[in-house]
């Protein structure tokens, strides 16, 4: 085996210092050692980082059939053997085969002006002067856009009440959840006590929940459009529908998935903009040009509300990373790897490469306008066959949640203080704000 080059010690406080501040701590890392690096050994194997171009070409051109999912344990503990995220090889292809269809460009067409509509009810009360967190809002949001289109759930108080336990859930997702997912022996309950007591309480309290809605929905099958009743049509390639532990683990798999992540970047948008008085106003007078009442397709094809989505996941983008673990020996990188060696493939350190983002830390919207990038120069959604499937879905949800706030208010910055980046390169502070 090549010798591999360089990188941080196994030490439990670089881990946690990694967990705190994905973003920073991973270019700091890249500065001190450059791009490719060593990480710490996993189950006695070698793991590789690495983020330039040549290098995520690499990583992504490996067969499916040789890349496993790198922390499939910790996946299959957090959301279920059957969920996307814990499955490889030929059943994670079949998976996902299923899941696609709803996620496909003229069915979220479908969505657009339900996703308008929420955004304007969760703002209805906005005054000016009226203060908030950024996160708060778009939190709200976005739950309201998954208990619709992706539960369609739609009577007020079954709404209210999944709301609640979807919040919970959220809320369950703690540092010290994050630390049971890594350390197997820590999950237990503690008497009802401890993060793995609280996520275990909140799973199964959605559990019983949707199982309801589930048995009420087989009972009286109706044409709907929301993800749940398509996932309940779905067949296997064996012609079997999904049983209900199945449906449950695919749903929580896209909540997972799905609600911080657009909701954190959402914030983070407000966030960039608040510190970039030109870019809003361009972005305003482009919103304001669209007309009176647009449709929501004008919405999404607006280029420069689709180029401060993209400007703001380049920098912070919810999974600044992904691994992937070899079933049999590549070379990566440059590197000869053994099978059950690591990989990860560092978006941060891509979306920060100053050959192809000139100036990278500074915000700037407009090199989205003035060339297009390849997917291993600008990647928010990962690649090759574990690329998120939400891709389309989000940034279309993303577009038309700001568009629709910001051809009704200004969102003015309480304080131009830096905000620091939290667990998984979301927030992790307040963004306050103020409505104008
Ligand atoms: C801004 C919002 C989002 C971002 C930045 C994001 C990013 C990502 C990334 C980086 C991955 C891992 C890809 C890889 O390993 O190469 C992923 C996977 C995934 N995402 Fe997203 N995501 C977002 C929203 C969503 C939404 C809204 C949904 C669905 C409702 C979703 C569903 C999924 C699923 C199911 C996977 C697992 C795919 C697989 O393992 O095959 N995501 N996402």
């Amino acid at each position: 085996m090549t010798t591999l080059p360089k990188g941080p010690s196994n030490n439990i406080l670089v881990n946690i210092q990694g967990m705190l501040d994905p973003i920073g701590y991973t270019l700091r890392m890249r500065e001190r050692y450059g791009d490719p690096m060593s990480c710490p050994k996993m189950n006695g194997k070698p793991v590789l980082a690495t983020g330039s171009v040549e290098g995520l070409r690499s990583v992504f051109a490996v067969p499916p059939e040789n890349l496993d999912q790198m922390l499939g344990e910790s996946f299959t503990a957090a959301v279920g053997e059957s969920s996307l995220f814990s499955l490889s090889g030929a059943r994670h292809a079949a998976m996902r085969k299923l899941l696609m269809p709803p996620f496909h460009g003229q069915r979220m067409r479908l969505y657009g002006k339900q996703i308008c509509d929420l955004t304007l009810q969760c703002s209805q009360d906005f005054k000016p002067g009226l203060q908030l967190v950024a996160q708060d809002l778009m939190h709200k949001i976005s739950l309201q856009t998954i208990i619709h289109l992706v539960f369609g759930v739609t009577t007020p108080a079954e709404a209210a009440r999944l709301e609640e336990l979807l919040e919970e859930l959220r809320k369950s997702f703690s540092f010290g959840l994050t630390i049971t997912l890594i350390i197997p022996w820590l999950r237990r309950e503690f008497r009802g006590f401890g993060p793995w007591a609280r996520r275990q309480r909140a799973t199964r309290d959605l559990r019983s929940f949707l199982d309801r809605e589930v048995a009420r929905r087989r009972a009286e099958p109706a044409e709907r459009t929301d993800i749940l009743s398509l996932l309940l049509e779905a067949r296997q390639e064996d012609g079997t529908a999904l049983d209900d532990q199945q449906i449950f683990e695919q749903l929580h798999t896209l909540l997972f998935a799905g609600h911080s992540t657009t909701a954190g970047a959402l914030s983070w948008v407000l966030y960039f903009l608040g510190h970039a008085p030109a870019a809003l106003r361009r972005l305003q007078d482009e919103l304001t040009a669209l007309g009176a009442d647009p449709e929501p397709e004008a919405l999404a094809k607006a280029p420069y509300l689709e180029a401060v989505c993209n400007e703001t996941l380049r920098l912070r983008p919810p999974s600044p990373g992904v691994g992937r673990k070899l079933n049999a020996p590549m070379q990566i990188a440059g590197y000869e790897l053994p099978a059950g060696a690591g990989v990860f493939a560092q978006i941060i350190w891509a979306h920060h490469n100053p050959a192809v983002f000139p100036e990278p830390a500074v915000f700037r919207p407009e090199r989205f306008l003035e060339r297009t990038y390849s997917p291993f120069e600008f990647l928010p959604f990962g690649g090759g066959n574990r690329r998120c499937i939400g891709a389309a879905f989000a940034l279309y949800e993303m577009k038309l949640i700001l568009g629709t706030l910001l051809r009704r208010y200004s969102f003015e910055l309480v304080s131009k203080k830096p905000v620091r980046v939290g667990l998984q390169g979301l927030p992790g502070s307040p963004v306050r704000v103020i409505v104008r």
